[in-house]
């Protein structure tokens, strides 16, 4: 097993390139399986998690080729429509394949994802919505056991809570269904909105993408042409680069980036005292001359991303004054907590809101990753500590951040990594 040995404090300066958004990159693999023709999907983040769920295609019977950022895939002979439960415990994404295949195929078993380091994540909304199209859903063995011999056919659904991975499943599934399927409280994200683009470039008549209200006429099972796409840039692996130029009192740019897609995450950054200057599909940060304490609530697109949460409490540990930081979407994520705590952080917590008091020179120590963006902001707190911290179990960050510590050095960290 690795782990990421950082010595700081240090002072990022320079520029580096945002790779592709792993959360667009994962359900628009899984909407190839709408199509029986070969597609390429270019700026593809070279991260576990998507070989994970080409691990997961490659048991379908699907054909692919990921090289250079490129992915070629065929889904023409899939010849098996399980998701193992040894696939889908490492990656709870993989409940993507669920909509497609059911849709294209009128049958598939999808291993329970189960609860996870970060809470329970049920995936109800997705099978609801599934039986509201007419699937018929059974969990056996520990598996979701979906048929629909007839194919699904569209309906009107109501999601009761914003759901990203349900939004997209349904999404997949509307666009073969029989039909117009009216989905109410769909999730906004960018990753959602790319998809629906996809699939509206592929000839699906969608409309209303980007709102909370779509309507999706279905092809009554007619596989999908897929045009050649191109991966949106990953706003939270930008986001984190940001509170790492913020963090060290940086000056940082990042090329290939939508700032668009950062504007809660910007807002706070400015909040704290840093400056951020977009130009085109660039963004540079310039420090703050002191950080300042923020309050931030976690929220859907495009409220503050969750994905973000702890990476700002790492930068809080570092600004003046008391800072308080709500997670809304998910009931346990602050393992990070405990961690920074290692480092020197002064954090309470109580139920969903952590308060902050900085700033704190933290000092390095071991500390452990436990999950994704945890990881990430154990390794922003390094930074700024003083000494040597070193990560344990980046598994984690491989899932989600392409070459994370290369980023870095280039940033002049002082950042290896190592073998246990
Ligand atoms: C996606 C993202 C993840 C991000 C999260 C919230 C991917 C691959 N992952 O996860 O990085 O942190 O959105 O922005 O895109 N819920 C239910 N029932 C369901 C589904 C969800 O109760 O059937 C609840 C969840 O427990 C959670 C909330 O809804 O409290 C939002 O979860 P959801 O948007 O589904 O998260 P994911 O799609 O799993």
């Amino acid at each position: 097993m690795d782990y990421l040995s950082i010595t700081g404090p240090c002072r990022l300066q320079g520029e580096i390139r945002v790779s592709g958004a792993k959360n667009a990159a994962l359900p628009i693999v899984a909407a190839t399986l709408l199509s029986d023709e070969p597609c390429s999907i270019e700026n593809v983040p070279e991260v576990a998690d998507i070989r994970t769920l080409l691990r997961l295609f490659e048991k379908l019977g699907s054909r692919y080729l990921l090289e250079d950022h490129t992915l070629t895939i065929d889904n023409e002979e899939i010849t098996n429509t399980v998701a193992t439960y040894d696939i889908v415990k490492t990656m709870r994404a993989s409940i993507l394949v669920l909509g497609p295949l059911l849709a294209r195929f009128g049958r598939c078993e999808v291993s329970l994802p189960g609860g996870c380091a970060i809470g329970q994540r049920p995936i109800d909304l997705h099978l609801k919505a599934l039986e509201q199209m007419g699937a018929s859903i059974e969990i056996k063995n520990g598996y979701v056991v979906a048929t629909a011999p007839e194919g699904l056919r569209g309906a009107r659904i109501i999601f009761d809570k914003i759901t990203v991975t349900g939004s997209e499943n349904i999404i997949m599934a509307a666009a073969l269904a029989k039909g117009k399927t009216e989905l109410i409280n769909v999730a906004k994200e960018p990753e959602v909105v790319q998809l629906c683009e996809v699939l509206a470039e592929a000839g699906v008549e969608i409309d209303g993408i980007g709102g909370d209200e779509l309507t999706i006429i279905g092809t009554d099972r007619e596989a999908l042409k897929l045009k050649p796409i191109k991966i949106i840039p990953d706003r939270i692996e930008a986001g984190t680069y940001l509170c790492a130029a913020a963090i060290t009192y940086g000056t940082v740019t990042l090329n290939s980036v939508r700032s668009d897609h950062l504007d809660a995450v910007t807002a706070k950054l400015h909040e704290a005292g840093c400056r951020i200057e977009s130009e085109g599909e660039s963004m540079t940060l310039y420090p703050a001359a002191r950080l300042k304490a923020f309050e931030l609530s976690t929220t859907e697109y495009p409220g503050f991303p969750t994905d973000m949460q702890a990476q700002f409490m790492a930068l809080a540990t570092q600004a003046e004054g008391v800072s308080i930081i709500e997670e809304r979407l998910f009931e346990n994520r602050f393992m990070h907590v405990s961690e920074l705590q290692r480092l020197g952080a002064s954090i309470h917590l109580k139920g969903h809101t952590a308060t902050l008091n900085g700033p704190i020179q933290l000092l390095g120590a071991d500390v452990m990753a436990t999950d994704l963006r945890a990881s990430s902001a154990l390794v922003l707190a390094a930074l700024a500590a003083s000494g040597v911290t070193n990560v344990h179990r980046i598994y984690h960050l491989d899932r989600g951040y392409e070459a994370l510590h290369e980023k870095l050095k280039t940033l002049g960290a002082k950042i290896e990594r190592l073998k246990e």
